[in-house]
């Protein structure tokens, strides 16, 4: 089995893939609760408590898998994108796993990560696709040609696509993570209340900094009232967002002369999103938002470092 960690940002997760991807163990703990009272993740907070989790979420992974350390061929770790801080801790916890039992490491890139959602059993699914990666901190369309890897094709020139639900969530003063804050408030509002212009940039990336600001607007605009067309402020907002990630989804799709489309990442959760796009392929809910069987997938793929040459391997927090 693949041992699979990940702690890029506040998810603090461990899980055992077989090589065939089959999932046997995918802990998850999130840190989301101790960050909502700053309203967002505060690095240095993350980085204590993944601390304080890996290892009981790994020896939790191990034990709901029926397995122990014996059990892992390999360790795989996302190595970036992400809060350098928090990659670190889960670094260096696959290295000391991987050294003391001599086994091979694989670094592995969170966005491959994710896209390696697809992969896993019981329904893997079959590069060639146009891939939308839409997470708390990426907007990117992916041309995958193959499981090992991916061209990126547009991204967003300022906020992620969950940042601005985020950010959106915040203006209306609802909890963090917003994304599943405004999802459940728009099923009670009118998503045709108010008009949200989301930019058309050229070619096939995204902008979202623009959306946000217009709600900042109206929120201020309607004052007193603003807290009684919450719902129809959520609904307005978060069809603003969907619609310029299915457009130029689309776009992406054709241009890059891909049938299949799928979508994973923290926002492919969102059931408008769900909803707009229903010949997609959507990874499934419980492994969108960030986990360790997905890192454990792509590892999979990736290049595997024998013992002990990945002794000296370091973090990184922008994508190459
Ligand atoms: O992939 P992810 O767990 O972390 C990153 O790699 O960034 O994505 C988290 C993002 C957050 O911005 C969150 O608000 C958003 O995904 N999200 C959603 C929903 N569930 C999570 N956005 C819209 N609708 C949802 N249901
Ligand atoms: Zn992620």
């Amino acid at each position: 089995m693949i041992l699979g960690i990940e702690t890029s940002c506040d998810e603090t997760a461990a899980a055992l893939v077989t090589r065939d991807g089959q999932i046997r163990a995918n802990i998850v703990s999130s840190q989301a609760e101790l960050h909502a009272r700053y309203g967002g993740v505060v690095p240095e907070v993350a980085s204590r408590r993944h601390l304080e989790l890996v290892s009981p979420v790994v020896r939790e992974a191990l034990a709901e898998a029926g397995a122990t350390l014996d059990d892992v061929e390999t360790v795989a770790v996302t190595q970036g994108p992400g809060l350098v801080g928090a990659l670190l801790v889960g670094l260096s916890v696959a290295k000391a796993l991987a050294w003391a039992r001599r086994l091979p490491l694989v670094p592995v890139d969170h966005l491959h990560g994710h896209v390696a959602s697809l992969f896993l059993a019981p329904e893997p699914l079959e590069p060639p696709f146009l891939c939308l990666l839409a997470s708390g901190g990426h907007t990117l369309l992916l041309d995958v040609a193959e499981r090992g890897g991916y061209r990126v094709l547009g991204t967003s020139v300022d906020d992620a696509a969950g940042e601005a639900f985020d950010k959106g969530a915040r203006l209306l003063g609802l909890g963090y993570p917003g994304g599943v804050e405004i999802d459940r408030l728009a099923q009670a509002g009118d998503p045709e209340a108010f008009s949200f212009p989301v930019a058309r940039l050229d070619g096939l990336d995204f902008s979202f900094s623009g959306v946000k600001t217009s709600l900042l607007y109206r929120v201020r605009e309607l004052g007193d009232e603003a807290a009684s067309r919450r719902a129809d402020l959520a609904a307005s907002y978060q069809r603003a967002i969907v619609r310029a990630l299915v457009e130029r989804t689309a776009a992406a799709a054709t241009e890059a002369g891909r049938d299949t489309v799928a979508v994973v990442g923290g926002v492919a959760a969102n059931s408008e999103l769900r909803a707009a796009l229903p010949a997609a392929r959507f990874a499934p809910l419980a492994l969108c938002t960030d986990n360790a069987a997905m890192i454990a997938s792509a590892g999979r793929y990736g290049r595997a470092l024998p013992y002990p040459r990945y002794l000296d391997l370091d973090a990184y927090a922008s994508r190459s």
